[in-house]
């Protein structure tokens, strides 16, 4: 049986924005209130696991251990079947430069590596998003959402966050980036594992 949520704010255990908007809008309808990790001055712990899961639950219980309060964690990245998988759990690091991230940079080097291995077109590639809600005592819950699609070249796209703009969702053929947020949280990766968290943590 899946521990219930209660109460109205939820710390979301993210540094970011686009993340931490994206989880605001879809938890409204719900009555709750996001508060990110920034907003209450905690670390960024390093994320030294493999999977994603592994590392969403080190951000949860991080947060959740440093205020004593239910902490929702959110890791998530690109898997390019072309790249086998890759960047994956190191969606993020792709975008390091060392002073800060950069996704044109990222986004690049993932057309020019698709582009020197010849990869078959389509691009075929998923988002995928783990979320881990940790408790204070140790407990936690997993819920985990895929989006489909495939990549295009150049990019496209001025709204969302991150690699949007180079991601067409299966069955669409606008980039995340040229949807609206309600369109692309409806079909999202976020969106899907949202609404299993909702399902199992609320009510
Ligand atoms: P992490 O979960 O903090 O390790 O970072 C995951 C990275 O994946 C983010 O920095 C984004 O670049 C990328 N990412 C995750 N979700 C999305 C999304 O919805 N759109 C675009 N990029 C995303």
């Amino acid at each position: 049986m899946t521990r219930k949520f209660s109460g109205d704010t939820l710390l979301v255990a993210t540094h970011n924005k686009g993340k931490l908007e994206e989880m605001a809008h879809l938890l409204e309808p719900f009555g709750v209130k996001v508060v990110g990790a920034g907003d209450m001055d905690l670390p960024e712990p390093e994320e030294t696991e493999d999977t994603f899961v592994g590392n969403a639950r080190i951000k949860a219980h991080a947060a959740a251990k440093a205020t004593g309060l239910p902490a929702l964690s959110d890791d998530s990245g690109i898997t390019i079947d072309g790249l086998n998988g890759a960047p994956g759990v190191y969606t993020a690091d792709w975008a390091e430069t060392g002073n800060g991230r950069d996704f044109m940079m990222a986004m690049t080097r993932a057309h020019d590596e698709l582009v020197a291995c010849d990869a078959a077109k389509p691009w075929m590639a998923q988002f995928r998003c783990t979320l881990v809600l940790a408790w204070p005592d140790g407990h936690d819950e997993v819920f985990e959402g895929v989006a489909p699609g495939h990549l295009v070249w150049p990019i496209r796209g001025k709204d969302g966050f991150g690699y949007d703009p180079m991601f067409v969702p299966e069955g669409h053929d606008v980039t995340f980036a040229e949807m609206d947020r309600w369109e692309k949280n409806k079909i999202s990766h976020r969106g899907k594992a949202v609404e299993q968290f909702v399902a199992g943590c609320f009510g």
